[in-house]
C-alpha cells in the first residue's frame, strides 16, 4: 500500500503518528511518504498544494492527513487552496461519516439509545464550489453571492452510492436530508434522482426530512437513522450534530472518497488543528485511528479494518472516561490490542 500522509498542524502530527502506529500494526506492507503541507509551508513559503505535490498525491493508493490550520492564517487560505483544492482535484464527490455510538462513551444526551448512522455528505458541489461574487466591495451597496452548484451528474453519483450503501447494511434504511420546500430547484434535483435511484434498491426503505427537522432528530430521536445523504453545506452541518451526539471531536472519523476508485481517497478526523492543546500530548488519536479503519475497509482490507475497529471498540468500552487521555498511550494501546 502507498500511502501519501499529510500530518499538517497542531494535533495533527501527534494524532496521525498514533493513526500510522495502528495501521502498521494490522498492515505491515504499507509504505508511507510523508508530505508537509499546511499552516505551517505557508507561512514558510507562501506555498499552498504546488502542482508537482499534488501529481504525487495523485501516485499513491490513499492519503491520510492530520489536520490543517493555525490562528495566524487568515480564514480561507487553507480551506479553498488546500482542502477544497484536493477534494476537487481528487474528485472526492462522497464524504463519508460515521457516527457511531460505542459503547462505554458518554454521549451527552440523556437517553439516547443506540445510535449507528453513516452519513454520506456530498463533496464537489453545492454551495462550496465557489460560485459567486462580490461588487462594490466596502460599500453599503455591496453585493456578494454564493450560488448552490448541483448537477444531475453529481447528485446522482453521490445518491447511488448512498444506496449501495445502505443495501449492504443490515437496516437497509435510507434518509435524504435536504430542504427541498425552499430548495425548489435543488431540492426537486434531489428528491427525484433519490426516487429514481431506488427503483433500482427496492430492499432499501427511503425516507425524507427537511434538515431542520432532521436536526432536531438527531437530538431527540437519532437511533432512527441508517444511512443519511444529503448535500455539502448540509452535510456539513449536521455531521458535528451527529459527532457530538455520539462522544464528540475526539472519535469522529471520515473519508473523502472518489468512489470510482480513479484518484486516491483521503481519510481524516472531522477534527480541526486544535491550537488550544497542540503540543500537550493530550490530543485523542481515536478519530485518526477510525478515520485509518476507513482507509483500510475502503482498500477491501475487510479483515484489517475489522480488527482496527475492534480494537477502538474494545478500548473505549474499558476506558475510564474521567481518566485524562495521553496521545501515545492510546495509540499504544490501540496498536497492541489490533
Ligand atoms: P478544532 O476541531 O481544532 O478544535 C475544537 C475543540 O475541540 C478544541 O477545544 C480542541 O481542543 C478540541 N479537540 C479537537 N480535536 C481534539 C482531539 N483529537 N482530542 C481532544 N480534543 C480535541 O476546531 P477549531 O478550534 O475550530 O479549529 C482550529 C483550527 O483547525 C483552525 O485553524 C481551523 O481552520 C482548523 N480546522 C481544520 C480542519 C481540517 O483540517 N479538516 C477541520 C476543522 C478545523
Ligand atoms: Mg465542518
Amino acid at each position: 500500500m502507498r500511502l501519501a500522509v499529510i500530518s499538517g498542524d497542531g494535533i495533527g502530527p501527534e494524532v496521525v503518528a498514533e493513526g500510522l502506529k495502528v495501521l502498521t500494526a494490522v498492515a505491515p506492507d504499507v509504505e508511507s511518504t510523508p508530505y508537509d503541507l499546511g499552516a505551517s509551508r505557508w507561512l514558510r513559503t507562501g506555498e499552498l498544494l504546488p502542482e508537482t505535490v499534488l501529481d504525487e498525491l495523485r501516485q499513491h493508493d490513499a492519503i491520510l492527513l492530520g489536520a490543517i490550520g493555525d490562528p495566524s492564517v487568515p480564514s480561507g487560505i487553507l480551506e479553498r487552496g488546500l482542502l477544497l483544492k484536493l477534494r476537487f482535484e481528487l474528485d472526492h464527490h462522497v464524504n463519508l461519516r460515521p457516527a457511531k455510538l460505542f459503547d462505554g462513551v458518554q454521549s451527552p444526551l440523556a437517553d439516547p439509545g443506540p445510535i449507528d448512522m453513516l452519513c454520506i455528505r456530498e463533496g464537489t458541489e453545492g454551495p462550496y464550489v465557489g460560485n459567486g461574487g462580490v461588487i462594490r466591495r466596502d460599500t453599503p451597496q455591496e453585493v456578494a453571492t454564493e450560488v448552490s452548484l448541483n448537477t444531475a451528474f453529481g447528485v446522482e453519483r453521490v445518491v447511488r452510492y448512498a444506496f449501495e450503501r445502505a443495501v449492504a447494511r443490515p437496516r437497509r434504511h435510507l434518509t435524504l436530508i435536504h430542504k427541498t420546500n425552499v430548495l425548489t430547484h435543488a431540492g426537486s434535483l434531489w428528491s427525484r434522482t433519490v426516487e429514481e435511484v431506488s427503483a433500482e434498491f427496492p430492499e432499501v426503505t427511503v425516507a425524507y426530512q427537511h434538515v431542520d427537522a432532521a436536526s432536531m432528530f438527531f437530538i431527540t430521536d437519532p437511533g432512527r437513522y441508517d444511512v443519511i445523504v444529503t448535500d455539502n453545506l448540509f452535510g456539513d452541518i449536521i455531521t458535528d450534530v451527529a459527532a457530538a451526539v455520539t462522544g464528540g471531536i475526539g472519535l469522529a472519523a471520515s473519508g473523502n472518497l472518489d468512489a470510482s476508485g480513479t484518484h486516491p481517497s483521503m481519510f481524516e478526523p472531522v477534527h480541526g488543528s486544535a491550537p488550544d492543546i497542540a503540543g500537550q500530548g493530550k490530543a485523542d488519536p481515536t478519530a485518526t485511528v477510525l478515520s485509518v479503519g476507513l482507509l483500510l475497509e475502503h482498500l477491501g482490507r475487510t479483515e484489517q479494518a475489522r480488527k482496527v475497529n475492534a480494537a477502538v471498540a474494545f478500548d473505549l468500552s474499558t476506558r475510564d472516561p474521567k481518566a485524562p487521555i495521553r496521545t501515545t498511550e492510546v495509540g499504544d494501546r490501540l496498536a497492541a490490542l489490533a
